[in-house]
């Protein structure tokens, strides 16, 4: 069998994701990897047994033996290393956000539609269990038709710092970092609904809030440096389907209230994605609370990954069609754009 070759570009703390899950893979083989840090993609490439290492991807490109890579690296490269893989002909997964913001987005759809090769947006959550079944339930109308939704990730103290908080790197904060995945799960779930208007607000009053004491902080592999991004979002979003959708996200809220969640509401019922799993409707007269029964996954997090990534390698040596294309992401990133520009304007954003 002819194995896919991959590249990892970008060996800092997702690429161990990725790359955990080709290696389950039979027709899929990590062939090199780059990060314009060469000292941590030799250590990765000596613990993951991989032949080549580079430090910048223009010279891994032009070799020509790569058929696929995972684009691992900090947002504002990924517009760049994307554009430059899809003209060579190679197919992308790329991680999420998918740029820094959707002129880029489109630039990057721009080359995909001129290219042999496609490209993948890494919304991993649309691989969870969870979201599959529920795809299902949406699929036979369980829950009838749709018209709210409302989601957030509420942390107390959780910037990470180094390149998430500086807005050149990152894009932003909390909502393009945690409110993207959120706001995908809901779209996605939603039946991939256009924009149409959009009112959001966000808040830079507390930042890292690096002088609080015994916790226990995620950590990118270089810390340091500026924090100019929002440390608190919130929107409202309405969708072309009639459906709208609420969201909320901090790095840093003055809360005894930390969490993940995700509701959707039906004419028929309601669902909540997280963080429980079940469903509020009505039999025989009463209302009934149903919980699907399935074997969870003993890591859900890498499992999501492992199932992404045999998605996306299927996409390539079959052609199959990509669940989460190219388009959704250039979509997302007009959806936060219209939120962080909504929040500078304080007015509503409203689409042709
Ligand atoms: N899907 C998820 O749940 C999830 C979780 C975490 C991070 N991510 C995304 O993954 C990406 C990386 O995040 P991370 O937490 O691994 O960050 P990280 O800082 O741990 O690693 C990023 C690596 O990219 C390298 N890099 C930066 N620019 C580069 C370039 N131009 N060429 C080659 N290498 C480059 C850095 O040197 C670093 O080693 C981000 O886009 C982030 O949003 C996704």
């Amino acid at each position: 069998m002819k194995k896919i070759r991959i590249a990892i570009i970008g060996t800092g703390n997702i690429s161990n994701a990725h790359i955990n899950a080709y290696k389950k893979l039979d027709d899929a083989k990590v062939t090199a990897a780059c990060d314009i840090n060469e000292k941590r993609v030799m250590a990765f490439c000596e613990k993951y047994s991989i032949p080549v290492y580079y430090t910048n991807h223009k010279d891994m490109i032009s070799k020509g033996n790569i058929d696929a890579v995972s684009i691992c690296t900090w947002n504002n490269s990924h517009s760049r290393i994307a554009i430059d893989c899809l003209e060579a002909g190679i197919n992308v997964l790329c991680e999420k956000p998918l740029a820094l913001n959707s002129k880029q987005a489109s630039a990057m759809k721009e080359a995909a539609e001129k290219s042999s090769a496609f490209l993948m947006v890494g919304f991993v959550r649309r691989f969870d269990k969870k979201t599959i079944i529920m795809k299902d339930f949406l699929n036979s109308n369980r829950l009838g038709e749709l018209y709210y939704a409302k989601t957030g990730v509420i942390r107390r103290c959780g910037n990470p710092t180094g390149w998430f908080a500086d807005k050149s790197k990152s894009g932003g904060g909390p909502l393009i970092d945690l409110g993207v995945h959120m706001i995908d799960l809901c779209r996605y779930l939603m039946g991939k609904p256009k924009v149409v208007s959009v009112y959001g607000a966000t808040f830079d009053k507390l930042g890292p809030r690096a002088d609080v004491k015994m916790l226990n902080r995620y950590r990118p592999l270089d810390t340091g440096g500026i924090c100019d991004v929002e440390d608190f979002a919130s929107a409202m979003i309405r969708f072309d389907n009639g459906c709208v959708l609420s969201i909320e996200v901090s790095f840093t809220l003055h809360t005894a209230n930390e969490k993940l969640y995700c509701e959707i509401f039906g004419t028929k019922a309601g669902a909540e994605i997280a963080p429980g799993f079940k469903i509020a409707g009505t039999m025989d007269g009463y209302n009934v609370d149903i919980t699907p029964v399935y074997s969870e996954d003993t890591n859900q997090f890498y499992s999501m990954f492992e199932r992404q990534i045999e998605h996306f390698v299927d996409c390539v040596s079959t052609g199959a069609e990509c669940i989460s294309p190219i388009e959704d992401g250039v979509e997302l990133m007009k959806i936060l754009d219209a939120i962080y520009e909504s929040a500078r304007i304080g007015k509503e954003i409203v689409f042709d």
